[in-house]
């Protein structure tokens, strides 16, 4: 089937395009057919303090995995970012900080910026922070944040930003599975309003962490409120930024040098610490940024992720500030004072590209049009989408209204392991289908597998895997390259296994239809029920909790969680409540349960597994596909919860 609805090229698009129909396919096949010249090539769009005379080095074999580009080069990020646009664009604007208020924005140029990361690249080293030293970053979405990241990759640190809306526990666990000595934060956060104790949640993370290796909190100043203060460990940015010296010499880095690590959710066990190292992740962040967003010289661009994910790493910074980018910053939320909020700052700052998730799309549609009335987005050129799966209503309705009728939307399919974009339109290239992230970018080989990893061809659906690597993969989970192996490299041999579930259509494009695995994604945030699992389980009146999503208007997942009580405990409306503030009080509130159901019992297989099939099928109101449920220890156990469900 090829899919009717189609958007194609423009004429006014494609005119001003970098990339037109017959570029993409040439440099395509090129990247594809002969990667070592293709990448030697585009791996010159970085500054190198020491040219690669490798490109690519990697294997997919199980027994011998090996990822390296341009292994024998070396670089710095900072000076990427930095201090090879001060010459010819030092006074040009690198960041437009747009505050939670909306009285409250300032610009940042390259000179000041390179400046002030300088004298905290000089800072964390007076601090005694050395190259491959982890650096943990709690903190708001602000100028300072940026200027500590950079900071990190100048002095040749790693750093490991933690999203500012995870609890103390969390936090904590994530110090601590990076042997991290040194925590950068603010005294609090602003997001619609209201305060966030970031310097409170770090003293608590921090309490609970037994080794007391943390040494050093260094606080920013965000809103002078009052924090408590632990003489000789807590530190005022501010005031150690005073005396700091401008003038830092870049630490330089191999190519393979870790250049930061992030959190993400999996389907086992505890987040895993995943690795991006120095130069293959800037090329393709940066590559990826300028031809999927078709950024030109001069455009304002606005990602509007948090730094505390990797779209906000690849898409805020990195990619960029690379290109010498204008990127704006934006501390609030969409509907903060009102939901014309988006619309009020494209216009204030004459956006040109705006990159932003579904949910956020699903969340303005649901106030109706009215929410763009007194703004134009005339500036507007170019939108995308990121997170999950968008819907064709609402990917319509961006285009329409948001966009005027006029912008292509990229529908950019990637993943924090990924690094940057693998699957996305390009917009002088490729003809837009709602719903669909459409094709790959150079260098990118998708394909579709059934469940015994057989290679399905033409139109199909099946596992989404990708056959080869590319510069922007990630290397390995940190302090744990066997779980790297087993987890994205054991289901299928000799490819990478993504996690996600995809269709093909006929004319070859890629549709995304979400995890196959036991990953959440609510809001756009990945979450493993595992994680959420282990924290119900924890409450001293849960015996056993089984999470599953389900299809939510706004969030695209809902949490539906089932709970057994201990023997004895009453199944309260209030215990629910209490429950779901204890999901928050240990992930955070991006973990809240939507649904909460008791249950007796839980269908599970004779060996003790719980088949969460039927646990999906029944959260989303399908009874009449639940499957064969003759395998289970109790059949009966899926009527009682049938009829708890509909007796609710
Ligand atoms: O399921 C896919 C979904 O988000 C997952 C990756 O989440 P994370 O590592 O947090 O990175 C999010 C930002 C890159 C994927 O496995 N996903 C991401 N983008 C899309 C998407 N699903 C459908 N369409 C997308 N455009």
């Amino acid at each position: 089937m090829t899919d009717k609805q189609v958007y194609p090229v423009t004429p006014e698009v494609a005119k001003h395009a970098l990339i037109n129909k017959d570029q993409y396919q040439a440099m395509y096949k090129q990247s594809i057919e002969n990667p070592d010249q293709f990448w030697a090539e585009h791996g010159k769009r970085v500054d190198w303090i020491k040219p690669f005379t490798k490109v690519k080095n990697t294997t997919y074999d199980y027994n011998a995995l090996s990822i390296k580009w341009f292994e024998d080069g070396e670089l710095n990020a900072s000076v990427n970012c930095l201090d090879r646009h001060l010459e010819s664009r030092g006074d040009q604007t690198a960041i437009i900080f747009e505050g939670d208020d909306p009285s409250d924005s300032r610009n940042v140029s390259y000179r000041e910026l390179h400046d002030q990361v300088c004298k905290f690249a000089n800072v964390l080293k007076s601090q005694g922070v050395k190259k491959g030293d982890v650096v943990t970053i709690y903190m708001p979405m602000i100028v300072e944040t940026a200027v500590v990241m950079l900071a990190c990759t100048r002095v040749g640190a790693i750093h490991s930003v933690v999203f500012g809306g995870f609890s103390p526990e969390a936090l904590g666990s994530r110090v601590v599975n990076g042997k991290s000595n040194i925590v950068i934060t603010a005294d609090e956060g602003l997001r619609a309003g209201r305060k966030i104790p970031l310097k409170k949640n770090v003293d608590a993370a921090l309490k609970n962490d037994d080794r007391h290796t943390v040494k050093t909190v260094i606080v920013v100043t965000r809103t002078g409120g009052d924090v408590a203060w632990t003489e000789g460990r807590d530190q005022r940015y501010e005031d150690l930024m005073t005396n700091a010296s401008a003038d830092c010499k870049p630490e330089p880095m191999n190519a393979e040098d870790p250049l930061f690590m992030l959190y993400t959710s999996g389907s086992t066990g505890e987040p895993k610490g995943v690795l991006h190292t120095t130069g293959g992740y800037l090329v393709y962040a940066s590559m990826t940024h300028q031809y999927i967003f078709d950024y030109h010289d001069g455009d304002v661009y606005w990602c509007t992720a948090d730094f505390g994910w990797v779209t906000g790493h690849s898409y805020i910074l990195y990619g960029p500030l690379v290109n010498g980018a204008t990127t704006l910053l934006f501390e609030g939320v969409p509907n903060y004072p009102d939901s014309s909020r988006m619309g009020q700052v494209v216009d204030k700052h004459q956006v040109n590209i705006l990159y932003t998730a579904p949910t956020a799309i699903r969340a303005l549609m649901a106030q109706g049009e009215s929410c763009m009335d007194g703004t134009n987005r005339s500036s507007l050129r170019i939108l995308g989408s990121v997170g999950e799966p968008i819907n064709p209503e609402a990917w319509k309705w961006y285009h329409r209204v948001i966009g005027n009728g006029e912008c292509p939307i990229v529908d950019t399919w990637w993943q924090t392991e990924t690094g940057g974009i693998l699957i996305s339109p390009l917009p002088g290239a490729t003809d837009l289908k709602p719903g669909s992230a459409t094709v790959p970018f150079f260098g990118v080989q998708p394909a579709l597998v059934d469940a015994e990893g057989t290679l399905l061809e033409g139109e199909a659906e099946g596992n989404l895997v990708i056959m080869d690597s590319w510069p922007g993969q990630m290397r390995t989970i940190y302090g744990d390259h066997e779980r790297f192996i087993q987890t994205y490299f054991s289901a299928y041999k000799g490819m990478y296994f993504t996690g996600d579930g995809a269709r093909r259509d006929a004319d070859g494009d890629y549709w995304i239809t979400g995890r196959v695995d036991d990953v959440l994604n609510v809001s756009g945030h990945r979450l493993g029920t595992a994680e959420v699992e282990s924290a119900m389980v924890s409450h001293p009146k849960v015996a056993e909790a089984a999470v599953v999503g389900y299809p939510h208007d706004i969030k695209g997942q809902g949490i539906y969680v089932y709970v057994t009580l201990m023997q004895g405990e009453e199944p309260t409306d209030e215990l629910k409540k209490e429950l779901v503030q204890w999901v928050r009080k240990e992930i955070g509130p991006i973990a809240s349960p939507d649904v909460i159901q008791w249950a007796t019992g839980l269908p599970k297989t004779r060996s003790g597994k719980i088949m969460r099939r039927i646990l999906r099928k029944i959260a989303a109101n399908e009874y009449d596909q639940l499957g064969d449920t003759s395998t289970l220890a109790d059949p009966s156990v899926v009527d009682d919860l049938i009829n708890s469900r509909q007796s609710k």
